[in-house]
């Protein structure tokens, strides 16, 4: 990702930096100093709720002066959209920092990480923004097990899904429980909608182009009347629909990942609703819904299955 494109409209300034690490590598969050002269947005997600997918939409509608949706020389037609937009974690501590500099302002950038778990220069900046996208936990789940097969070409353990759901329903997740991820980012999309825009997979799906509306209009770059008239919101789900995603040579070879590389044919799986079905026994879903139920409970954040 040493060419990360620049998915900006305006140059005139960018987001914050990490300009100091602790002993063992990794930044504390005295760490993050804030620019004035940065303003970040970044893309947030459990793993397999539609990363790839927001990266795409939303580097795609950020950059599209630069690089309109329908152009033949498209960065998505050519870079895995894990090389359009850059994961914090993957960058800070990794001595990477430097791609961040080089990126025009506002930039665009993705986090697996916790809201608690964010640098207050990010959490509680007002030129940061934060698109949150999640998932029904069921299919979550399902993703999450077949992903992490992908990982045995490379010296990955395989294991039954039945073990999966367990670790998943006793909080054991990549990045912390997964009820606790949800609630971090809906409480602080309740409490300051203007900067966390909270978006469900399954929603997503059902209506593309009114979400990619509402995803110009909270990056602060709705499409012009000119532009809806040219088709550019249709435009941009097509070019970022998983057929046109996997169709692309970029994203049928090569590997990408943070600390592992995965196969970049592995972020494109199915991209349904409602694929637990051919995984769980209606008494899984019973407990995961119980668990769902139980621990989303007063919040207003309910899935359908
Ligand atoms: P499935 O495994 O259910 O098919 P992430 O990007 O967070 O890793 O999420 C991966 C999930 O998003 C996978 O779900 C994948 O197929 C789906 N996905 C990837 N690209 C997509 C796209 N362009 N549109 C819809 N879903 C997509």
């Amino acid at each position: 990702a040493g060419d990360i494109p620049a998915a900006t409209l305006d140059s005139s300034h960018s987001a914050f930096t990490a300009t100091a690490s602790r002993d063992d590598g990794n930044l504390e969050s005295d760490d993050y100093r804030y620019n004035d002269d940065y303003e970040d947005y970044d893309v947030a997600t459990p793993p397999k709720c539609g990363t790839t997918w927001v990266k795409a939409l939303s580097f795609a509608t950020m950059a599209r002066a630069a690089y309109p949706p329908s152009a033949g020389d498209h960065p998505l037609l050519r870079l895995n959209p894990h090389d359009c937009v850059p994961s914090m974690e993957g960058l800070f501590g990794a001595g990477r920092e430097a791609q961040l500099e080089v990126l025009p302002s506002p930039r665009l950038m993705h986090t697996h990480m916790h809201h608690a778990l964010l640098p207050p220069s990010l959490a509680h900046n007002p030129d940061c923004k934060i698109v949150y996208v999640c998932r029904e936990p069921k299919d979550m789940m399902v993703s999450l097990w077949h992903f992490t097969k992908a990982l045995v070409s490379t010296g990955g353990r395989t294991y039954p899904f039945s073990d999966a759901l367990e670790w998943t329903c006793e909080g054991k997740s990549p990045y912390g429980p997964f009820w606790d991820h949800l609630l971090g980012y809906w409480r602080a999309s309740k409490a300051t909608p203007e900067r966390v825009l909270f978006l469900k997979y399954e929603e997503m799906l059902a209506d593309q182009v009114g979400t990619i509306r509402e995803l110009a209009r909270f990056l602060g770059v709705p499409f012009t009347a000119a532009e809806e008239a040219a088709g550019l919101p249709l435009d941009i789900v097509k070019l970022c629909s998983i057929d046109t995603m996997r169709s692309l040579d970029a994203n049928k070879t090569g590997k990408s990942g943070q600390f592992f590389k995965f196969p970049n044919e592995s972020f494109f799986r199915k991209g349904v609703v409602g694929d637990w079905v051919n995984h769980m026994t209606p008494e899984m879903a019973r407990d995961v819904d119980a668990i769902v139920e139980e621990k989303l409970r007063g919040s207003g954040l309910t899935f359908t299955s």
